[in-house]
């Protein structure tokens, strides 16, 4: 069996020969996004909307991308652009940085649920309170093509959408439950059902969104901040109905996943701080 490349190794190698395509309504997005806006296009891939939005007026515009050859030729065919290469984690800018960001077609690339949902809170950490989040990605479709090959590696990867091309790498396309997950923490302006020309020159079922990023109600879905609000709730009514528990008990009642526990910890000792005082 082929071995699966990870998406650094696909982009890296496909990235002087692909024009992407999936384009940002520019009308929309200028009216929505002033001219001396801060803006960050996650996944930029060589830069072309960037240098679009440059040719329109644009100024403070950077980049980040996961692949180094895509970053190379962006920066080769458009050296006016501030584009970098990141390892795809966190986003490497303080909080709150950025008027606007971009995030086309790069939702495709991220196959699990909770990845998708790290870079997402990434970005609401990354844009001011207001600021614009601009998202194009792809719908599931259902014609036989797509239906076929949805269902072929539906068993593999647990999720009906993800599929791998010949070229040895997977993508996935979103159901509108799952987008509309995704961008739970945006306040929508529009969201258009749209037609795309894919980069290997099929048609597919795509979304448009662009959203406003507010502060101050909860946080990003997936984020410690909507972790934390969330435990500090059940927590408390349960200390309060319960008593005092032991914390592996409390940890096994709620279903904690792991890498929040530790954020966890901080917010048992500010509870019973608090309990204390009451
Ligand atoms: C289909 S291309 C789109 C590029 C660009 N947004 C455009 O529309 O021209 C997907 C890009 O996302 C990048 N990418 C994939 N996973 C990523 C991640 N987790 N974080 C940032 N970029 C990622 C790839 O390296 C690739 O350049």
């Amino acid at each position: 069996m082929k071995t699966l490349l990870t998406q650094e190794e696909y982009w890296n190698k496909v990235a002087e020969e692909k024009e992407l395509t999936t384009p940002l309504p520019l009308e929309v997005f200028k009216k929505n996004v002033p001219v001396n806006a801060r803006i960050l296009d996650v996944g930029c891939g060589y830069g072309r909307t960037l240098h679009e939005l440059y040719e329109a007026g644009y100024t403070a515009l950077s980049g980040i991308d996961i692949s180094r050859k895509m970053i190379a030729r962006g920066r080769r065919q458009y050296p006016q652009l501030d584009l970098k290469q990141y390892e795809g984690t966190r986003l490497p800018f303080e909080d709150d940085s950025f008027d606007a960001v971009l995030l086309l077609a790069v939702l495709t690339c991220i196959l699990e649920d909770v990845l998708q949902e790290q870079l997402l809170a990434e970005i609401h950490r990354v844009l001011r309170k207001d600021g614009v989040i601009s998202i194009n990605d792809f719908l599931l479709n259902s014609d036989q093509r797509n239906v076929e090959r949805y269902q072929r590696y539906e068993k593999k990867y647990n999720e009906y959408g993800i599929f791998e091309l010949r070229e040895g790498v997977a993508f996935r396309h979103h159901s509108r439950a799952r987008i509309d997950k995704l961008t739970s923490s945006f306040t929508p302006i529009i969201f258009d059902s749209v037609v795309y020309t894919t980069m290997n020159g099929h048609k597919s079922k795509g979304l448009y969104f662009l959203g406003r990023c507010g502060k101050e109600t909860g946080g990003p879905i997936g984020s410690a901040k909507e972790a934390a609000c969330v435990w500090r709730k059940r927590g408390k009514s349960f200390l309060r109905n319960s008593g005092l528990i032991s914390r592996s008990l409390w940890l096994k009642q709620f279903r904690c996943p792991c890498h929040l526990q530790r954020v966890g910890c901080l917010f048992d000792l500010l509870f019973l701080i608090e309990l204390s005082g009451n």
